[in-house]
C-alpha cells in the first residue's frame, strides 16, 4: 500500500482493485450534444479537409484532362489540315511531272505549232491513260483550244472536244504570255469543269527558240482528290473557293444545306492562319479547322478538315464520371478509416467520462480499465489511482463520522443521566432541609396542641351542650386535633425512612391503593378504570411506601376531578428494564407554568387548610430511593398522566435489596 501513496509513475502502475467496465452500474450519462462530442470534433475537420481535397483534386484532374484532350484534338486536326495540304501540294507535283513529260514528248511542240489536233491525240492520249490524268487541255499560242480530253467519273470514258477559244482562262494567260513567278513558269488553281470542280496546273509549250507554242494544262477533280485526303487524314475534307464557296467535301450533306460549310469572303481574306468552326452536323458536334489551300504558294481556296468533337465531349464525362466514382470511393475510405481512428482514440477517452460520473455519483467502485503507454492510458491510470485513494479516504471519514455519532450519542445519555442525578441531587436536598426544619419545629408544636386539646377536653366535661362556649370548646379541639394532624405527617415526612424492599406483586399494591380511595371517588363521581398485565408483575419494592405513592396520586387526580366527576385509569406495563404504573384523570390539568414546580415540597394550589403540597414531593422521594423515576403529562382542561417507573428485580438480585 505505501506504493501508492508515493509520487506515481502511470506506466509502473500496480493493479488497482475495483469494477473495470461495468457500464451497466453507471448512471446514465447527460445527452451530449452530437456535434461537440469527441468523436465528432476530431471526423469532422478531417472529413471536411477530405472531401475539400477530394473535390479540388477533382475539379484540377478534370480539367487537366479536358484540356489535354481538347489540346490533342486541336493537334490531331492540325496535323490533318497539314496533311491535307501536302497532298495537293504532291498531286500538284504529279500535274508538274506529267505536263514535264508531254511538254517534253517529241512531236507535241511541232504538233501545236501546226495545229494538227489529230496528231496530238495519237500522241498525249496513251500519256494521258498510263499517267491516269483526269483532264488535259492544249492550248494555241493564239487561246485556242487544240484538244481536250476529260474523263467522266460515271463512265470512265474520255469526252474529246477542240476549238473552244480559251483566251479568257485565267489559269492559262499566264503560261500563253510566257510569265513567270518566284517558282517558275507554271501556274496553278481551281477551276469548275462540266463534271464539277478541279485542280488544274497550266505550264507553257516552247519551241526551239524559247517562243511561246501553246501551253498545257492538266487537272485532277476535286471530289477524288479530296477522298484521297480523306483516307490518309481520317478526317472529311472541305474544299472552299477563294471567295469562300463550297467547291467540294467527302461530307454527306448536312440537314442545314451545304451552305452553311461555306465562309464568308471576309472570313476567308483573314484565314491566315486558320479558324476553327464548331458546328453540328446530322445531330452532332463537329469542329472544322480551315486553313488557307495554297498551291505553288499561292492561295487559291481554303481547305476544311472535319472532325466530330462528341468523343471530346463523351470522354471528358467519362473521364469526371470514372474521377467521381474514384474519388468518391477514396473519400469513403478515407472518412470510415476517420471513423475507426476516432472511435479508436475517443473510446478510453469516453469510457473515463462515463466512469468521472459515476464517481462523481458517488460510485467509488468504478475503474476505467483502460491501459495503455500513451497519455490517455497514462491518464486513466492515474485517474483509477485517484478513484482508489478516494474510495479508501471515504471510507476512513466513514468510520470516523460514525466514531463521533457514536460518542456524541453516547455524551447526551451521560448529559440526561447527569440532569436527572442533579435533578434528583436538588429535589433530595429540597426534602432534606424541610425534613430538618420540620423535625426542629414538629415537636415543640406537638406539645402544645396536646396539652390544648387535653385542657379543652377537660373544660368541655364541665360544661353543657346548650352552654355559650360549648361549640367553641369542640372548635378548639377539633383544631388542635387537626393542627396535630398536620405536623404528625411534618414527622411523617421529616423521618422518611429506607425503604424495606421485598419481592412483591404489582398487582396487588395497585389494587389495594385503588381499594384505599374508593370511598373518595365514589362521592366524587369518578369511575375508576384498572388494566392490568397479562400476567402478574413481580419486583422488589418497600410496599407500604409505593402504595403511599399511588395513593397521594389518585388523591391528586380525584381532587383534579372534583366536583364534575371523570375517569381515573390506572394502567400496569412491562417495559424493561421498567414495571411501568400509570395514573391518568380526565381533571383540570396543570399549567405550563406548573409543571416544574409541582413536585417541590410545599407547593400547592390549592386552599389554605385543603393541602400541604407535600404528596408529590413525598412521591417523588420515595421513588428516588427506588431508584426508579416518575414523570407527568398534562393537558389543561384534558386532564393529567403520571408515571412510576420501578425497576424489574429478580428476588435474589442483591443490588437493590435493603
Ligand atoms: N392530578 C392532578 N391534576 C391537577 N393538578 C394536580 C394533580 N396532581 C397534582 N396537582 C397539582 O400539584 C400540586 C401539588 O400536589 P401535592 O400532592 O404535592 O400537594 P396537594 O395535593 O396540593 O396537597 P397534599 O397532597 O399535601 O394534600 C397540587 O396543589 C395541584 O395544583
Ligand atoms: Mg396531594
Amino acid at each position: 500500500m505505501t506504493t501508492l501513496d508515493s509520487p506515481v509513475d502511470a506506466g509502473s502502475l500496480p493493479e488497482i482493485p475495483g469494477r473495470a467496465g461495468d457500464t451497466k452500474a453507471m448512471p446514465r450519462r447527460a445527452p451530449l450534444d452530437l456535434l461537440s462530442s469527441l468523436r465528432a470534433k476530431l471526423v469532422i475537420p478531417y472529413v471536411l479537409l477530405t472531401l475539400a481535397t477530394a473535390m479540388i483534386g477533382m475539379f484540377v484532374i478534370t480539367r487537366l484532362v479536358a484540356s489535354t484532350l481538347r489540346e490533342r484534338f486541336a493537334n490531331q486536326m492540325l496535323e490533318a489540315s497539314r496533311v491535307a495540304g501536302d497532298s495537293m501540294v504532291r498531286r500538284e507535283r504529279v500535274h508538274l511531272e506529267d505536263l514535264r513529260l508531254m511538254t517534253f514528248t517529241q512531236g507535241v511542240g511541232e504538233a501545236m505549232a501546226g495545229d494538227e489536233a489529230g496528231d496530238l491525240q495519237q500522241t498525249l492520249f496513251p500519256l494521258v491513260l498510263n499517267n491516269g490524268v483526269q483532264s488535259l487541255t492544249v492550248a494555241s499560242a493564239g487561246g485556242q483550244e487544240l484538244l481536250s480530253l476529260i474523263q467522266d467519273p460515271a463512265t470512265s470514258e474520255f469526252l474529246v472536244s477542240r476549238g473552244a477559244d480559251l483566251s479568257q482562262v485565267e489559269l492559262l494567260a499566264g503560261p500563253l504570255a510566257g510569265r513567270k513567278d518566284a517558282l517558275g513558269d507554271k501556274f496553278a488553281g481551281l477551276l469548275s469543269t462540266i463534271y464539277g470542280p478541279y485542280l488544274f496546273t497550266a505550264g507553257p509549250v516552247r519551241g526551239g527558240a524559247g517562243e511561246v507554242l501553246g501551253a498545257l494544262m492538266i487537272g485532277t477533280r476535286l471530289d477524288s482528290l479530296a477522298s484521297e485526303i480523306k483516307a490518309q487524314v481520317l478526317a472529311d475534307i472541305i474544299i472552299l473557293d477563294s471567295s469562300g464557296a463550297l467547291m467540294t467535301t467527302t461530307l454527306a450533306e448536312p440537314e442545314d444545306g451545304y451552305d452553311i460549310l461555306s465562309l464568308a469572303p471576309y472570313d476567308v481574306a483573314y484565314l491566315n492562319p486558320g479558324k476553327t468552326v464548331q458546328l453540328s452536323l446530322y445531330g452532332r458536334p463537329y469542329q472544322i479547322y480551315y486553313t488557307p489551300l495554297e498551291v505553288r504558294q499561292k492561295p487559291v481556296g481554303v481547305l476544311g478538315v472535319v472532325l466530330p468533337s462528341n468523343f471530346i465531349v463523351t470522354t471528358e464525362s467519362t473521364s469526371r464520371n470514372v474521377f467521381i466514382l474514384l474519388f468518391t470511393l477514396g473519400t469513403l475510405a478515407v472518412i470510415i478509416t476517420g471513423l475507426v481512428l476516432a472511435s479508436r482514440i475517443s473510446r478510453p477517452i469516453v469510457r473515463m467520462r462515463d466512469v468521472s460520473l459515476a464517481v462523481a455519483a458517488g460510485d467509488l467502485e468504478q475503474r476505467t480499465g483502460v491501459r495503455g503507454r500513451d497519455e490517455v492510458g497514462q491518464m486513466a491510470a492515474v485517474f483509477d489511482l485517484m478513484t482508489f485513494r478516494l474510495r479508501r479516504r471515504t471510507a476512513q471519514a466513514a468510520r470516523l463520522h460514525a466514531e463521533a455519532v457514536r460518542r456524541s450519542e453516547e455524551l447526551a445519555e451521560a448529559n440526561v443521566r447527569l440532569q436527572q442525578a442533579q435533578q434528583q441531587l436538588v429535589q433530595s436536598e429540597k426534602l432534606a432541609a424541610v425534613g430538618t426544619l420540620a423535625a426542629g419545629i414538629v415537636h415543640d408544636i406537638k406539645n402544645p396542641l396536646a396539652v390544648i386539646s387535653g385542657l379543652t377536653e377537660e373544660l368541655q366535661e364541665g360544661v353543657t351542650p346548650d352552654s355559650a362556649i360549648a361549640t367553641p370548646l369542640t372548635q378548639i379541639r377539633e383544631n388542635a386535633v387537626r393542627a396535630s394532624g398536620i405536623v404528625t405527617d411534618l414527622l411523617k415526612f421529616a423521618r422518611q425512612s429506607n425503604p424495606e424492599k421485598s419481592y412483591q406483586n404489582v398487582w396487588d399494591t395497585v389494587r389495594t391503593a385503588v381499594r384505599l380511595n374508593d370511598y373518595l371517588s365514589r362521592r366524587a363521581n369518578v369511575r375508576v378504570g384498572v388494566d392490568l398485565t397479562a400476567r402478574p408483575v413481580m419486583t422488589l419494592y418497600d410496599a407500604q411506601q409505593i402504595e403511599q405513592v399511588l395513593v397521594n396520586l389518585i388523591q391528586n387526580a380525584v381532587q383534579a376531578m372534583t366536583p364534575q366527576g371523570g375517569l381515573l385509569s390506572l394502567v400496569v406495563r412491562e417495559a424493561p428494564p421498567w414495571v411501568e404504573i400509570e395514573v391518568r384523570d380526565t381533571g383540570v390539568g396543570i399549567p405550563a407554568k406548573n409543571l416544574g414546580r409541582i413536585f417541590d415540597p410545599f407547593f400547592t394550589t390549592k386552599p389554605p387548610g385543603e393541602g400541604t403540597g407535600l404528596g408529590l414531593s413525598v412521591s417523588y422521594g420515595i421513588v428516588a430511593q427506588h431508584q426508579g423515576q416518575i414523570d407527568v403529562r398534562s393537558e389543561v382542561g384534558r386532564g393529567s398522566t403520571f408515571v412510576v417507573r420501578l425497576p424489574l428485580r429478580s428476588p435474589d438480585d442483591k443490588t437493590l435489596a435493603g
